[in-house]
């Protein structure tokens, strides 16, 4: 393994200190990079001087801020295959990979000359799928477009579900490669259907390819086949999805011989009153919330917050932001902006849902952050600390009910198996919604307030996917020395906040494209 090396940021506007030896730079958003292998550390030497000289920035060493490599008496797949073995930077694709004829007429000219034909460095593309995107081939989940339906279910849902083995038994690595190595089929414009069609796609480890591999030539693969029916998992995916309920208590549970939330129910354990809320509304929880009923909840979130505070602002995020037909709950996000204004919102605004008597569930956290002069005191985790509330509201039949044909309101729903079949086509597998018998339906509802400097961030932070996050916040952590939160962006290496209002400003300190959150579906 070639280790990381130590990133600058390039500024493009001003000298880099060590780069380009304090000369101004004429060029900006051009920083070259001259390959020392067959050109010799002299002559390298002798054409970075030359450079700089003249204005261009010559960098010293290889990073993901280069845009163009030059390279002297190479050919341009051993440049490439030189470039494939930096980790952590720009790929081949990524980049210009140039003859040196490009280098000296452009000092010659004293400008960077178009780039012509006779320029390039020709790479052969035997190795590589010839379908396959430039996109496809970024290594963060935050630099591609991952939309909602693909091509790749067949092989998505099955790493999918040894990520979430992976999870249970507390293997965060081993669950976070299967869920990258998920990611990046997300992106690809066609079923996969040979291993040859995954050559130059990062991501995609030893195990993986395996059982991407064995699915490809048997269907399916053995292990996701043992592990989707062996009794831990099926155990471990009914305890965990009670509300309330993580992987530490499922485990512990299982153990004691508990396989389902009717064993809990008929146990004797111990139940904190977010569990005790969770088993009671288990039925309504485990079924899909449709858009039409995160509307209606929508409008109830409106009404009250509208009435304690008015001019506040209500934002749907998580994952109906991301353009999903159905959630496990309804995420909204909401500000007020005049700075202040938000603070202590979210305890009167839950009274009010109370005494409407539409709330099954509450429990509230209040907000602990604080900004530091010296930065976040920690690294960024995914729990954030704004206002917020976890809740069960009680949703109205009249509300829950959607399609014209169904009954008017006030009436029962028609019984689960009377309801439409669920939508076949790729993607995520979203079955239909039902409705109890009961004329409400529990649902699962996350309120965050944010202060209205820190809304960016939070709209990020709350948008997902989860992977999509994490991914954001390795990028920030690793390539840019950046911390990001979903209360702000810190830069290590210029010890200061980076202020932003909006997302698209966030991706720009990040260096990276804005991805919209319909894309975000990693
Ligand atoms: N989130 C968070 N802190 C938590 C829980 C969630 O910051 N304690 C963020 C997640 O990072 C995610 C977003 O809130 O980006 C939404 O989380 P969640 O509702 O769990 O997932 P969705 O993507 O909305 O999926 P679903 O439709 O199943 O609800
Ligand atoms: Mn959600
Ligand atoms: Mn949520």
């Amino acid at each position: 393994m070639v280790p990381l090396k130590r990133r600058k940021v390039v500024p493009t506007h001003s000298t880099t200190e060590n780069d380009n030896n304090n000369q101004p730079t004429k060029f900006p958003g051009i920083v070259i990079f001259l390959v020392e292998r067959k050109m010799g550390a002299s002559r390298r030497a002798f054409l970075s001087r030359l450079g700089r000289n003249k204005g261009f920035q010559i960098a010293e060493k290889y990073s993901e801020a280069i845009t163009h490599v030059v390279a002297e008496n190479n050919s341009g797949d051993e440049v490439k295959a030189w470039l494939g073995s930096q980790a952590g930077c720009s790929s081949a694709e990524e980049v210009y990979l140039l003859d040196i004829s490009w280098y000296t007429e452009s000092m010659a000219a004293g400008t960077p000359v178009d780039i012509l034909d006779r320029h390039k460095l020709e790479v052969s593309h035997a190795h590589q799928s010839p379908t396959l995107p430039a996109a496809a081939t970024k290594r963060y989940a935050c630099q591609r477009r991952t939309p909602l339906k693909h091509h790749n279910i067949f092989l998505t849902e099955p790493l999918d579900l040894l990520a979430a083995s992976a999870d249970f038994a507390e293997h965060e690595g081993r669950s976070v490669a299967f869920l990258r190595a998920a990611a990046i089929l997300k992106t690809l414009p066609k079923a996969v259907r040979r291993m040859e069609d995954l050559q130059g796609l990062p991501c995609l480890g030893e195990h993986s390819l395996r059982v991407i591999k064995e699915i490809l030539e048997y269907g399916s693969s053995q292990e996701v086949e043992a592990t989707r029916h062996s009794e831990q998992f099926q155990a471990m995916q009914a305890l965990t999805g009670i509300f309330g309920v993580g992987v530490r208590t499922a485990d512990r549970w299982f153990r004691e011989g508990l396989r389902s939330p009717s064993d809990v129910a008929k146990s004797e354990q111990r139940l904190n009153d977010t569990q005790q809320a969770g088993l009671m509304h288990h039925e309504d929880l485990s079924q899909r919330v449709s858009r039409v009923e995160a509307d209606a909840i929508g409008q109830i979130v409106e009404r009250a917050v509208q009435e304690i505070l008015p001019g506040a602002q209500i934002t749907l995020t998580g994952g109906f932001r991301r353009g999903k037909e159905t959630g496990h709950d309804v995420d909204f996000l909401i500000t007020h902006p005049e700075e202040g204004k938000e603070e202590g919102l979210m305890p009167k605004v839950v009274q009010w849902l109370e005494a409407q008597g539409l709330l099954l569930f509450q429990k509230i956290t209040m907000n602990s952050y604080l900004e530091c002069k010296d930065g976040p005191a920690r690294p960024s985790s995914s729990m954030d600390r704004f206002e917020r509330c976890f809740s069960i509201f009680k949703l109205h039949n009249k509300t829950h009910s959607q399609s014209p044909s169904q009954a008017p309101r006030g009436t029962v729903c028609p019984p689960p198996h009377a309801q439409a079949p669920c939508d076949a086509t790729g993607g995520e597998k979203e079955p239909q919604p039902q409705c109890s018998s009961s004329g409400w339906k529990a649902v699962r509802v996350d309120l965050v307030v944010s202060p209205y400097s820190q809304f960016g961030f939070a709209l990020l932070g709350w948008t997902g996917s989860k992977l999509f996050e994490r991914e954001l916040r390795r990028w920030a952590g690793r390539e840019k020395k950046m911390s990001l939160s979903s209360h702000a962006l810190y830069d290590l290496n210029q010890r200061c906040y980076l202020r932003a209002t909006t997302e698209e400003e966030i991706f720009s300190h990040l260096g990276l494209e804005y991805i919209p959150p319909c894309e975000r579906n990693a």
